[in-house]
C-alpha cells in the first residue's frame, strides 16, 4: 500500500548511491555510539574515525549493509522470504560482538541518513514506513541470537 510506495520512491535515487549514503549513516552511528567502532576489527591502522570510514574493509561493510536494505526494499511484498538469510546474518553479528540493543541506534542513524538526503520529502508517514520495515528486518536478525 502507501507504506511500500513511500519506501520504494524514496529508495529509488538513494539506492543508486549506496556508499555515500551508507557513510552518512555510519558516521552518525559512531557519533551516537563510538563504542561500536571497536567491533570492526579490521587489520587497518586507523588514527581517526575518518581514516577508518574510508578504509576498504569498512566501505565493504557499508556496501553490505546498503545491499541488505536494498534487498528488503525489493522484497517488500514478501519480506518473509528473507527471514533465513536475516537470521543467519544476526547470528554472524552476535559472533562479532554486536548486541541486539544496538539495532535501535542503527535505526536512528538510518533515519538520520534518510532525513539528510530526502529533505522536504522526509515526512512523518515516510519515517514511520521505514521504521516499520526496519523493525521487521531487525526482528528477523534478532531471531538469530542464541542465548
Ligand atoms: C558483517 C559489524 C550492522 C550487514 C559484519 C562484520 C562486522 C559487522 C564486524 C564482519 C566483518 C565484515 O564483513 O565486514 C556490524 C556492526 C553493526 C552492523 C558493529 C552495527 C551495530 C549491520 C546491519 C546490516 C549488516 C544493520 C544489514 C542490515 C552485514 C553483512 C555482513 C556483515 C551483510 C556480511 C556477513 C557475511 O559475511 O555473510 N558486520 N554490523 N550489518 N554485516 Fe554488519
Amino acid at each position: 500500500g502507501k507504506d511500500k510506495e513511500l519506501i520504494r520512491n524514496s529508495w529509488e535515487s538513494l539506492g543508486k548511491n549506496k556508499v555515500p549514503h551508507g557513510i552518512v549513516m555510519f558516521t552518525r552511528l559512531f557519533e551516537l555510539d563510538p563504542g561500536l567502532f571497536n567491533l570492526f576489527r579490521y587489520k587497518t591502522n586507523c588514527n581517526s574515525t575518518q581514516d577508518c570510514l574510508s578504509s576498504p574493509e569498512f566501505l565493504d561493510h557499508v556496501t553490505k549493509v546498503m545491499l541488505v536494505i536494498d534487498a528488503a526494499v525489493s522484497h517488500l511484498d514478501d519480506l518473509h522470504s528473507l527471514e533465513d538469510f536475516l537470521l543467519n546474518l544476526g547470528r554472524k553479528h552476535q559472533a562479532v560482538g554486536v548486541k541486539t540493543q544496538s539495532f535501535s541506534v542503527v535505526g536512528e542513524s538510518l533515519l538520520y541518513m534518510l532525513q539528510c538526503s530526502l529533505g522536504q520529502a522526509y515526512t512523518a508517514p515516510l519515517r514511520q514506513a521505514w521504521l516499520n520495515m526496519y523493525g521487521i528486518v531487525v526482528a528477523a536478525m534478532s531471531s538469530g541470537w542464541v542465548k
